[in-house]
């Protein structure tokens, strides 16, 4: 099946609040759950037009559909904004199709096309398969809050992953059966 990415505008914004809530209603491995009070949409859509300049959103779409997003927002202030940190999530129906994998790609050309010098994100160690995908992609855990998360089956550790983009280290990794074999010349 074929999907289309893009960026989402402003019109958009509606449909990436009704697919954010959804993941967050489904998702074992997110902060955010459905019982957690969320921002109004108003204020939700006043923060998108305040921070429009360093908050990009792709969107994937299966015929018209959102199913799944990418959020990247550039560092506040001078000495960080050459930092990406990424969000992202696909309908539980919609995973394990290449749509994570098409979204943090399209963010990375961003990210270059910026001329950004690292990307960076947060995730639940127990969330394997979005820590495979980061790896893939050439994220490497860079730290780690211990038990920062409970979950009804216990304590989870919140780690940080990062991947510098104009250091070989930035290079993809060949990955085989979740392990990392080889690195790809840059
Ligand atoms: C993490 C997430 C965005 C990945 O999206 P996705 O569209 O499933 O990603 P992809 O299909 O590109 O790749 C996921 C990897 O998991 C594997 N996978 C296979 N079946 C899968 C399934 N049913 N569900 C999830 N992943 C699966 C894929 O094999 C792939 O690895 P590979 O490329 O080595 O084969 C998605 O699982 C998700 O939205 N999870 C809930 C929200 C979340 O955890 N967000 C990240 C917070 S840090």
């Amino acid at each position: 099946m074929q999907y289309q990415v893009k960026l989402a505008g402003l019109r958009d914004f509606g449909a990436l609040m009704k697919l954010q809530k959804q993941i967050a209603n489904e998702a074992k491995h997110l902060a955010i759950t459905g019982k957690d009070r969320r921002d109004s949409l108003l204020y939700a859509f006043a923060k998108t037009l305040v921070h429009r300049k360093r908050v990009h959103t792709f969107i994937a779409l299966d015929e018209g559909k959102v199913v799944g997003y990418i959020t990247a927002i550039s560092g506040k202030f001078l000495k960080v904004r050459g930092t990406s940190y990424v969000v992202m999530g696909v309908l539980a129906s919609y995973r394990g199709r290449g749509i994570g994998t098409e979204l943090l790609k399209r963010a990375e050309e961003l990210a270059r096309g910026h001329g950004m010098h690292r990307m960076e994100l947060e995730v639940f160690e127990k969330n394997e398969d979005a820590v495979r995908l980061y790896e893939k992609l050439g994220f490497v855990t860079e730290g780690r809050r211990r038990e920062a998360i409970k979950t009804p089956d216990g304590y989870d550790d919140i780690i940080w992953m990062g991947k510098l983009l104009d250091e070989r280290v930035a290079s993809p990794l060949r990955v085989k059966d979740g392990k990392v074999t080889e690195r790809i010349a840059a």
